[in-house]
């Protein structure tokens, strides 16, 4: 991607606002942002849905702006909202996506029964889409997605609505793809999906990457020391104890973060010694009325939601430099009043079915990469 820009309307602030990033073949990228951040618009863009305002992007050496024809070749989409139609079953969907594909006819329903199984959808194979359940849609889209062995795999929320077994196993599709050395671009609401599958990740915010790389670079660089987690018991006196304990005894290097019912959660500093917390907790547990306490490394969801904070409210038509001086005020951790969101627009199913259809003239993979 080279300065990949999106403005929906003129003087509104960008959706995707000069995204650069390559991501290699063999690499599964995880793109990481709060509702409206501009995840699901970037994939827009790069499979050829929606017009880009300004940059570009080229997928296995093919322009997406001059040549997207090319380009789709190469591309697998699964979109957030299932493009699904309700009166074919799993089946006919994946013939028909094969026959888009370019599949010669006599390996279409071979194609299809490698589709229905990959993704563990072998009870439901001939039954109509309309009545799949949540998961299972999605399961259909990902098979959508995959087939023609595209070597560009775009999935945006692919586990969203699944049970903690299918998520699973679609993670180890995902990992069998990524091993084959195709690309995987995946959009995540789950840190934990993140941490399993992605070699490197991006916080999106306000259409912006804010941080790139390896999960345990961004915890390094953004996750600042250690989580103190303390559980004491159900009093509003044993609580309040403890905080007055914590502050006295650590100072600054232990700042509040969190409170519910009788958890709290500090965030203490790097140079805080771990050795002295866990004397100090030891010491005064039982006096304190302290029910267990850990110590852990700053998580992935902790980086997320530290730069979940700078995501301002994009209000429609507002001149630019006004949302830019708004972020700024965010970020230095004022509210934000007003602004609306209104997440991801749908656009018809019917749109998405037509327009997630690559139709490939052969079934070649390609080595590719997106620069
Ligand atoms: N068709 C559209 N017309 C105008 N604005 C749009 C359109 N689609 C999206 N937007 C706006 O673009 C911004 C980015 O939306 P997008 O759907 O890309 O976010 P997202 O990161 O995918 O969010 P989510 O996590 O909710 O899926 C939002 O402010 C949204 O309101
Ligand atoms: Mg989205």
């Amino acid at each position: 991607m080279e300065n990949l820009t999106k403005v929906y309307k003129p003087g509104q602030y960008p959706a995707v606002n000069q995204l650069c990033i390559a991501v290699q073949p063999g690499e599964c990228f995880g793109l990481l942002g709060m509702n409206g951040a501009g995840k699901t618009t970037t994939f827009k863009m790069l499979t050829g849905n929606t017009p880009i305002t300004s940059g570009n992007a080229y997928i296995a050496g093919h322009s997406i702006k001059t040549d997207i024809d090319s380009a789709r070749q190469s591309i697998g989409y699964c979109p957030q909202f299932d493009a699904l139609d309700s009166h074919l079953t799993g089946y006919e969907h994946l013939e028909f996506y094969a026959r888009l594909r370019g599949i010669p006819e006599k390996h279409v329903r071979k194609v299809a029964v490698w589709g229905i199984r990959k993704l563990g959808l072998l009870p439901h194979g001939h039954r109509c889409a309309g009545t799949y359940s949540g998961g299972n849609k999605r399961k259909l889209s990902t098979a959508i997605a995959l087939i023609g062995n595209p070597s560009v795999v775009f999935l945006d929320e692919p586990t969203t609505g699944m049970d903690p077994k299918a998520r699973r196993f679609l993670w180890n599709c995902i990992i069998d793809i990524v091993k084959e050395g195709r690309s995987v671009i995946l959009t995540s609401h789950s840190m934990e999906e993140c941490e399993a599958l992605c070699t490197r990740l991006a916080i999106m915010v306000n259409g912006q990457f804010r941080c790139l790389g390896s999960i345990q670079h961004l915890k390094n660089k953004y996750g600042n020391g250690y989580t103190l987690t303390v559980r004491v018991a159900n009093e509003p006196s044993a609580m309040q104890e403890v905080q007055k304990f914590i502050e006295t005894t650590f100072g600054n290097a232990a700042s509040l973060q969190e409170q519910h019912l009788n958890q709290m959660e500090y965030q203490l500093a790097p140079s805080l010694s771990l050795a002295v917390v866990f004397q100090e907790l030891e010491k005064a547990r039982q006096l304190l009325r302290i029910e267990d306490y850990s110590v852990s490394q700053t998580t992935l969801d902790q980086v997320f939601i530290s730069f979940a904070k700078m995501q301002a409210d994009v209000t429609e038509g507002v001149p630019t430099e006004s949302i830019a001086r708004q972020i700024v005020r965010n970020k230095r951790g004022k509210r934000i009043k007003g602004g609306n969101e209104n997440g991801a627009a749908v656009t018809g199913d019917i749109e998405l079915l037509v327009r997630h259809s690559y139709a490939s003239s052969n079934n070649q993979s390609f080595a590719t990469h997106m620069v």
